[in-house]
């Protein structure tokens, strides 16, 4: 039975409350909620939402934008009663080991790794992308790139990456600030959110003005539409099933969801926050909210400037800003201020995701899951400094050494496994223990948690195999670390020595 017994709810709540030697709570409601959308207004919606409509749902990105909302809605919902009850670092991982036991717990851990540190290198490595676009390409190939990448120049001189040094740099900053306090980085935070929501709103103030109905029409794809002309000169079909249409919508769902990932973030921060029980929820929920009614609204604005099919053509990551540019005559410079927000939108992902990393591995490393030096925290600041240190080299060695390409959509796995057993989590609660005291209830039960668990496993399984193997031989590593050391190491092994309150263990 051991790789099935659970931490009792007592204990979890007898760590959230030793409050004394444990991480400072700083963050208020307003802090909670910049933090989502810290993590959440990125790379999803500045370079996906072009990429969507150019390739399968048009005008009707908006409507994939709320399809993948809804999906997001019903996993907030289950994360949001989670948070407010169990208000304890660890997120996913600290409900799984309350609800489905050690080995499912560790599992998810494992796979949270994906979501956070590897979509923390991911987005560093874009950040550097965006950075030589913004100081016109003055960092050398060999600075900005990995050692398996090499593009030929305009001389046609062949150039060989050495190592991506903006994205280490990126890195190293955003540590630091992290390992000098929570206070401090949620500031920074709030900072670089209020630049980047200003900066959407004004395109969409400024865009709506350049709305032209006849790239709203028809709305959808139709199963007829033209075939349109590629980069490479061939030409790109949208006659199968998900190029038009609803099923065009729903593959537009599946590649903005990246969009999404983050709200999740806040309940990493579960226990820095002041008032958990009450802020968790609105801190979830609103960060979510906020983001839905603007990625609305922002892409409605950018398909009506721009007809769908220039997204093919035009560079997809430099889209928004090729719209711009081409259609809103008189406001080249806000082509350049987009560029800026997203160089501050990736920052704070990347700030959010090493928070994240740092503060599940510090429950792990309490729970005798991890090593010691995980939940080491510094004598003054009172955050996790040596395990921001270790994520800092094992982040900093995956950004500099490898291509961008590689990570994306394992992020995606990561995150949509975490939803699904969340999802499981909240229902298995409220069988197991429907007396414990609930700040917030998750609407609907077990309808909503069933819904989050099919939306996001048929996500899940509509990546590519090879991103799923991939993840599967993640997991097999992390099964061998497992039995290898984490098992013999728990601290429900012998937990009368640890926690004198623990009685309830199976
Ligand atoms: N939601 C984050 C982004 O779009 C991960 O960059």
């Amino acid at each position: 039975m051991s790789l099935f017994r659970k931490k009792s709810l007592d204990i979890l709540m007898s760590q959230a409350a030793d409050s004394e030697k444990g991480l400072k709570r700083t963050l208020g409601v307003g802090s909670l909620i910049a933090l989502g959308i810290g993590a959440i207004i990125g790379a999803g919606l500045f370079v996906r939402t072009a990429a969507a409509a150019g390739e399968h749902a048009g005008a009707a990105v908006t409507i994939s934008f709320i399809v993948a909302a809804i999906g997001c809605a019903f996993a907030g919902l289950c994360y949001a009663e989670f948070a407010s009850m169990i208000p304890i670092a660890g997120s996913a991982y600290t409900y799984a080991y309350a609800t489905m036991g050690e080995l499912i717990a560790w599992i998810i851990g494992w796979a949270l790794i994906l979501e956070y540190a590897l979509g923390a290198a991911t987005v560093s490595i874009a950040w550097s992308e965006f950075l030589n676009k913004l100081l016109g390409g003055s960092v050398p190939y060999e600075w900005s790139h990995s050692p398996f990448e090499k593009a030929l120049d305009a001389n046609n001189v062949m150039h060989h990456g050495i190592l991506n040094a903006p994205a280490l740099i990126i890195l190293l900053l955003l540590s630091l600030l992290l390992i000098k306090g929570t206070k401090e980085s949620a500031t920074v935070n709030g900072i670089i959110v209020i630049v980047k929501v200003a900066i959407v709103l004004v395109f969409i103030a400024v865009g709506w003005q350049f709305i032209n109905p006849a790239n709203h029409h028809p709305y959808m794809i139709p199963a007829d539409a033209p075939k349109a002309a590629l980069p490479d000169g061939s030409m790109y079909d949208y006659s199968s099933f998900f190029r038009h249409g609803w099923g065009g919508v729903l593959a537009g769902a599946g590649t903005v969801f990246f969009a999404f990932i983050g709200f999740d973030a806040v309940s990493t921060a579960a226990q820095e926050a002041k008032n958990p029980k009450k802020d968790m929820p609105i801190g979830i929920l609103g960060s979510l909210a906020i983001c839905t009614i603007l990625y609305i609204l922002f892409s409605w604005v950018l398909t009506g400037v721009a007809p769908y099919t220039d997204f093919l053509k035009s560079g997809k990551e430099a889209s928004v800003a090729y719209a711009i540019e081409t259609y809103m005559h008189g406001f080249g410079w806000l082509g350049t201020m987009v560029t800026v927000a997203i160089l501050a939108g990736f920052s704070s992902v990347i700030l959010v995701m090493l928070m994240g990393q740092s503060r599940v591995f510090y429950t792990m490393s309490t729970d005798g899951l991890l090593p010691k030096v995980f939940s080491d925290l510094h004598p003054k600041f009172r955050t996790p400094y040596k395990s921001n240190i270790i994520l800092l080299v094992f982040v900093g060695l995956f950004a500099a050494f490898v291509p961008g390409s590689v990570a994306g959509d394992l992020t995606s796995i990561g995150t949509l496994f975490a939803f699904v057993l969340v999802s499981a989590g909240v229902w298995i609660m409220r069988v197991n223990e429907p007396q414990r005291l609930r700040p917030f209830k998750t609407p609907l039960v077990p309808l909503v948690p069933i819904l989050g668990i099919l939306v996001c496993s048929a996500m899940i399984f509509s990546l590519d195999n090879r991103t799923l193997l991939t993840a599967l031989a993640w997991m097999l590593i992390g099964l061998l670390v497992y039995f290898g050391y984490s098992k013999n190491n728990s601290i429900l092994k012998s937990p009368g020595d640890i926690l004198p309150k623990a009685k309830d263990f199976e």
